[in-house]
């Protein structure tokens, strides 16, 4: 399913000499031919900046591609490089978080009071009986303890399977299940636009559904009543304050290849995919992508507004910028909450430099006009980014002009959950094209081929793969290798490349243009998910008989999905019924999954074989040629 593609400009925007001056990285040509000419002795040399506690043998183990394993034998752990390395240097006192809440309260978090926390956090873990290679699921709003969790995880060399707080009890119910997670960490609620999201009650629901989970961990963050059961639920604050939470807290030695947390992400099938990321590969290359990209010092005032529920929040605000020791700024809420200002409020009032956000919450704060930002001092800032879909040249201008004041280069990063970084993205020296990732990040061969592996010439869409393994690659999908290796490796099996899923073109300046996704997934406000998630929670209602989803063009959202549903025989649509449908999507997946538009139709465009022909329903939808109607069923 593509989202509307914004067409090659041959627009350039030059870094300045100011930019280029203080780039870590002044030649990218000359770094990524030097990483290309030996790909493992680049990544050698990255991996040296890391704390190991043994080194490896071997950095690249091909032996049972596409299982391929990093820095083999290399002894480490995540939270160490995030944490202990550096309340041994002057970073102790440097601040590490920099927290608004949305209600308007702060919390700051030195490296050292960071530490400490986790250290005490990964006591109370281990008191409920936590050990290496067990599994945690993480529910929570975007609030301290939730990073806090997630590095006394890491820590203690548990898995965290962090799910985000817009998923609903269905959702995170099938995510403990597969993850068979028997501690749960969790909130009293969160809070989104002045309401409460009452995460406790969600999570007594999916608990009641996943019985496997013996203990709930409760975060007091909105204060609000709720039910704790007694010999399951506690409250963080009780735990953290009794004896056992001492600061103090051994950090697990770590294989290199030890999982470090999965992550669930939509495909192609209604079953989201477990994505496995592991301690060593995965700390190598999101500090690394981190670093050179976001050309991050220790005097930056970073800022990540994603939330630590996706990829974006676990690579760039959990363990990369605490790797490098940066200073990063995180907040709790809306953007337009109270005002439409929100934002630009809390970049100048924490002086910040690098800004970090996506084309659906730029092309939203955009709708308000420029007076909301332009009444704020945004001098601070020296870099942006771009993430989660194409960025259309209308949204990358008003970026780059009102936040940016044109002095500001927009790194476009192109990645996915599966990659665990960046892979297509520029560097602040690096001259872009608004709406073009640029080029791939050293280290990466990316390529836009045809269905037999052939490069595309520039201009022509293909499928963008690419040609070799990097050390933050996904390892499988968790308790599923056969369909990791069906995924993401089957349809260039000979050549051994991984199939992003994406279509894209190149340009004459070997420039990547990302399409969009060319699989059943939609790209909704830059979240992810699945036709046939949609489409399976809308069967599971009792009136539906089939259903079809589409992702349609929108321009704030990237894309709205529409439903189609076929009902039962015997019932009769209203929109009594489309309301009731879209509260059983809201609790089967969740708010972000609600179709915009639900359609009652008597029949669906279908293949001979069967198979639900999308494009058909999606070119009806948007006005568009319907195209090759040849293999439709009569
Ligand atoms: O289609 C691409 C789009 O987001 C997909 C990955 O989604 P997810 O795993 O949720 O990760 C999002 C955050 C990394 C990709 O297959 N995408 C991501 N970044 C961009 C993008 N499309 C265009 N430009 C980008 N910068």
């Amino acid at each position: 399913m593509s989202q509307e593609f914004s067409p090659p400009t041959s627009e350039w925007y030059y870094p300045s000499d100011a930019v280029k001056k203080q780039a870590i990285v002044s030649d990218y040509e000359a770094l990524y031919r030097k990483s290309m000419a030996d790909i493992e002795a680049f990544w050698d040399e990255q991996a040296q900046k890391l704390h190991w506690f043994e080194p490896w043998e071997k950095v690249l183990d091909t032996s049972d591609a596409p299982f391929y394993k990093w820095f083999v034998g290399g002894k480490t752990n995540i939270a160490y490089n995030a944490l202990d390395r550096h309340v041994k240097t002057w970073r102790r006192n440097k601040l590490a978080i920099i927290w608004e809440g949305e209600p308007g309260d702060k919390q700051t978090y030195s490296y050292w009071r960071l530490w400490r926390e986790v250290n005490k956090c990964a006591n109370v873990l281990k008191s409920l009986g936590v050990k290496k290679g067990d599994r945690v699921t993480i529910y929570m709003g975007r609030i301290p303890e939730l990073v806090i969790s997630m590095l006394a995880c890491a820590k203690i060399g548990a898995v965290h399977s962090v799910v985000y707080g817009g998923f609903s009890e269905h959702a995170l119910a099938d995510r403990i299940e597969d993850a068979q997670s028997k501690v749960l960490i969790t909130a009293d609620g969160a809070w989104l636009r002045g309401n409460i999201v009452k995460l406790k009650d969600i999570v007594d629901e999916a608990v009641h559904r996943s019985p496997i989970v013996e203990s709930v961990l409760v975060v007091k963050r909105t204060g609000h009543d709720v039910k704790m059961q007694q010999g399951r639920d506690y409250w963080y604050h009780d735990l953290m304050g009794l004896p056992i939470a001492s600061p103090q807290c051994e950090t697990t030695v770590m294989d290199a290849e030890d999982p470090l947390f999965i992550l669930y992400t939509s495909g192609t099938t209604g079953k989201p995919k477990g994505i496995l990321h592991t301690h060593g590969g995965y700390s190598v290359y999101t500090s690394t992508t981190l670093q050179w990209v976001f050309d991050v010092k220790d005097d930056d005032r970073y800022w990540c507004a994603a939330d630590p529920g996706w990829i974006t929040g676990h690579s760039y605000i959990v363990y990369a910028p605490l790797i490098i020791g940066a200073t990063e700024i995180i907040y709790e809420g809306a953007p337009n909450h109270p005002y439409p200002d929100r934002w630009w409020r809390l970049v100048a009032e924490y002086g910040v430099t690098i800004l970090y956000t996506a084309p659906t919450a730029i092309r939203g704060l955009m709708r308000f006009g420029d007076a909301w930002p332009n009444r704020h001092d945004l001098s601070s800032i020296r870099l942006l980014g771009s993430v989660g879909e194409p960025i259309n040249p209308e949204a990358w201008r008003w970026f780059h002009k009102v936040i940016g004041k044109e002095k500001s280069p927009i790194m476009d990063t192109w990645w996915q959950t599966e990659t665990g970084g960046f892979m297509i993205a520029p560097m602040p020296s690096v001259p872009l094209k608004p709406g073009s990732g640029t080029r791939p990040f050293p280290g990466i061969e990316a390529d836009v081929v045809d269905e037999h592996g052939v490069s595309c010439p520039p201009g022509v869409d293909g499928n963008l793969v690419i040609k070799g393994p990097w050390p933050g690659m996904l390892r499988t999908i968790y308790g599923d290798p056969e369909r990791f290796k069906k995924q993401y490796f089957s349809a260039y099996e000979k050549q051994g490349w991984y199939l992003t899923g994406d279509s894209a073109r190149k340009d004459e300046d070997g420039y990547f243009w990302i399409i969009g996704r060319n699989d059943d997934v939609i790209k909704v406000s830059g979240y992810r998910l699945g036709t046939a998630e949609v489409e399976s929670g809308l069967v599971s209602h009792p009136a539906v008989a089939e259903a079809a989803a589409i992702g349609v063009p929108d321009d704030v959202r990237g894309n709205v999905i529409y439903a189609y549903c076929m009902l039962k025989a015997g019932v009769t649509g209203s929109p009594e019924l489309v309301d009731a449908l879209k509260d059983h999507i809201r609790h089967e997946i969740g708010p972000i999954a609600v179709p915009t538009k639900i359609e009652f139709v008597t029949a669906l465009p279908k293949t001979r074989s069967g198979k639900i022909m999308r494009r058909v329903l999606k070119a009806r939808a948007t006005g568009a040629p319907e195209g090759d109607l040849s293999t439709l069923e009569e």
